[in-house]
């Protein structure tokens, strides 16, 4: 019933709806449900709505699973090191300061789970919607065809402490070399923030460069990325937006930059958090009004191995974007079947630090603790107003163009 009212309301954004002109086929035999298009194939499981493959041939013609994630579904809900490999973090991506917001002189406490303190055993704050944030749970498959797949989720009122009932659709669909996602979430019963995104975890080179195995040299360009969200050293806003000084660590807006090049600067240290050397930043996206997002050239981020040739350009609505340089990877997650080298002693199959780069298109993080940013619109959503949508457009081809 839930199902059906939801799907009434996206009509109206004519998403794809499951009916008798869709043909629908299930899961192959790891979970996994395949869609593909000219010069892609993608495979996307129902836990954490999240992608598990993704092939495309490099520039000399060699297939490539250029995403993290596990050889089959059932495998994510065991392994204990969760990464929210892949999938959409929710109801509200990225950081809640101390675990609490407020909407209209109400506050709302919800689930600590990072940085647990003698004060806060639990954690200091909540990070990707709690310990049984989206990314934990089985989504339900609405419609599955061969070039895309849309999938619900129904968050009951008061799970992980946010307030009322949100109903979302998540459709991801291949086209000519591009995978475009577009995610809506209702707010059935009461206000509460919502922010959603897709964590993946890219490696160009589908982790088999036979010189590295980590991303260092990939190539980041963020073109209308100028300033950051300030963060304390657990990573929450300060409030802060900084600007990203033309050649230093954070800038990757006045050129393309490797991910690499910056590391050995003594600004790096503790960019990403207390101890840390590396990112996990919030790029603010500075567009001037009025833009089509869709527009050729108008990407937010663009990413290129020169080892693979494999380059994608991230088009989306979205006014934020997060990047990750895998600093907490470790090496004790294991590759799938489809990537790495084989029988290589020097490259052990598993993902090393600094061997992957995750791209979040999102909102800026925290805004619903910061009302003077001003996005509330963007991020709180109740019964009867807008509801949430995040649209994005991953554009892939082949640049040949050696390391700069
Ligand atoms: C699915 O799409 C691929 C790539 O566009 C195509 O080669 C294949 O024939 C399609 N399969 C079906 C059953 O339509
Ligand atoms: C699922 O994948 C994991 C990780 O690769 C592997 O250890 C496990 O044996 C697989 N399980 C099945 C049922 O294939
Ligand atoms: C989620 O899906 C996986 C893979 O299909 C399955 O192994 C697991 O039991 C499911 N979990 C729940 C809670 O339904
Ligand atoms: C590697 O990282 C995982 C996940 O964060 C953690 O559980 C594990 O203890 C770490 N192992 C080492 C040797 O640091
Ligand atoms: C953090 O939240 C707790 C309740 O969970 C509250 O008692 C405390 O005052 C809050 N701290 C700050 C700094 O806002
Ligand atoms: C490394 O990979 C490249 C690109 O696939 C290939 O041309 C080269 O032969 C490989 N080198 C070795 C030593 O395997
Ligand atoms: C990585 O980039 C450096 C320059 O920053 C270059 O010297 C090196 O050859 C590159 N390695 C690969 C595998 O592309
Ligand atoms: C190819 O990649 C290089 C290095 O990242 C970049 O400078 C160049 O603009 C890219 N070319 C195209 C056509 O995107």
């Amino acid at each position: 019933m839930r199902l059906n009212t939801g799907l009434v309301a996206l009509g109206a954004l004519s998403l794809p709806i499951a009916s008798a002109d869709y043909p629908t086929s299930g899961p192959d035999d790891n979970g996994l449900y395949w869609i593909h298009s000219e010069g892609l194939s993608a495979a996307f499981i129902a836990y954490g709505a999240s992608i598990s493959r993704l092939l495309i041939n490099d520039q000399y013609g060699i297939q490539r699973d250029i995403v993290g994630g596990f050889d089959n579904a059932s495998y994510y809900e065991i392994d204990q090191q969760h990464p929210h490999f892949g999938g959409v973090p929710g109801r509200y991506a990225n950081r809640i300061q101390n675990s609490t917001f407020e909407i209209d002189g109400v506050t709302s406490h919800v689930d600590p789970n990072e940085h647990p303190t003698d004060a806060a055993p639990d954690g200091a704050n909540t990070l990707h919607g709690g310990h049984d944030g989206w990314d934990f749970r089985n989504f339900t498959v609405v419609s599955h065809t061969n070039d895309s797949i849309t999938f619900s989720i129904v968050d009951p009122d008061g799970k992980e402490g946010f307030p009322g009932e949100v109903v979302s659709y998540i459709t991801y669909t291949l086209k000519d070399y591009t995978w475009d996602f577009k995610m809506v979430a209702l707010a059935t019963t009461k206000k509460t923030p919502i922010m959603l995104s897709s964590h993946t975890y890219w490696n160009l080179d589908g982790f088999a460069n036979n010189e590295t195995n980590t991303a260092l040299n990939h190539t980041l360009y963020l073109p209308y990325s100028g300033q950051r969200v300030g963060v304390d050293n657990i990573l929450i806003p300060t409030g802060d937006i900084l600007a990203n000084k033309q050649g230093s660590v954070n800038d990757f807006w006045s050129a393309p930059k490797q991910i690499g090049t910056s590391l050995n600067d003594p600004e790096a240290v503790n960019n990403c958090g207390l101890g840390c050397t590396g990112y996990d930043n919030c790029w603010i996206v500075n567009r001037e009004a009025p833009y089509n997002w869709r527009d050729e050239g108008n990407f937010v981020a663009r990413l290129h191995s020169p080892w693979s040739g494999i380059q994608v350009e991230v088009y989306t609505d979205q006014d934020a974007f997060q990047m990750y340089s895998c600093n907490g990877q470790n090496g004790t997650l294991t590759l799938k079947g489809t990537q790495g080298l084989h029988g290589d002693d020097a490259f052990p199959r598993t993902i090393p630090q600094y061997g992957c780069v995750v791209m979040e298109v999102e909102d800026w993080i925290d805004a619903i603790n910061h009302p003077e940013w001003g996005r509330a619109d963007k991020q709180i959503f109740g019964p009867g107003g807008d509801p949430y949508v995040l649209q994005a457009s991953y554009v892939f081809s082949i640049n040949a163009t050696a390391t700069p």
